[in-house]
């Protein structure tokens, strides 16, 4: 079965096309290189406005069948950053764990890593992680949290993600 993965930019200026979407891409490279399970990227890209978050989320969700949805950017803390109350809004459960764990890899990087208001959670079946906007920040979340994203995977009984261990070392606990 092909894990379909929702890759949601978030940004005024690369969705007025303003400027080229770099966050996107990233999401899309990074998985490329850690995922050896098949699996096709459904790309979309929203202004920072919390009905069009919303919306596109619910539907990556709920009608495109997304077992996993990657937001980046609007984390921050300026005004037109909402994309950490979409993400709650439409999820049933928050999975406080992962926001936690990207900022304290994050701060090793950079010290603004604490303004990012970054959130997880699931809605039904689908695992919805934000990220923030910057490539490489991109990089640095994923690199922290995704050994664990594939057991989550199991747990939502979405499609079995299997990792290339010299990216990424997926944690399943024995026997599952
Ligand atoms: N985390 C990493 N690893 N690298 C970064 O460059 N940028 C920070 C933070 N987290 C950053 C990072 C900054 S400057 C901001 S404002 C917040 O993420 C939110 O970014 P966003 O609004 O693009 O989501």
């Amino acid at each position: 079965m092909t894990a379909r993965i929702g890759i949601l930019t978030v940004s005024d200026r690369a969705s007025a096309g303003v400027y080229e979407d770099r966050g996107g891409p990233a999401v899309q490279r990074w998985l490329d290189a850690a995922l050896c399970s098949p699996w096709t990227p459904v790309a979309r890209i929203v202004p920072d406005e919390r009905g069009a978050i919303e919306a596109a989320l619910a539907h990556l969700c709920d009608t495109d069948g997304c077992a996993m949805v990657l937001t980046t950017g609007g984390t921050g803390p300026a005004a037109r950053d909402v994309t950490p109350e979409s993400t709650e809004a439409v999820c049933d459960r928050i999975l406080p764990g992962f926001g936690e764990l990207m900022r304290a890899a994050s701060l090793r990087v950079v010290p603004t890593a604490i303004l990012s208001r970054q959130v997880a959670g699931t809605r039904g079946s689908t695992l919805i992680v934000n990220l923030p906007g910057n490539p490489s920040a991109v990089a640095d979340c994923l690199d922290a949290v995704f050994a664990a994203v594939p057991y989550c995977v199991d747990l939502l009984e979405g499609p079995r993600l299997e990792t290339r261990s010299e990216v990424c070392d997926a944690f399943r606990p024995r026997g599952a």
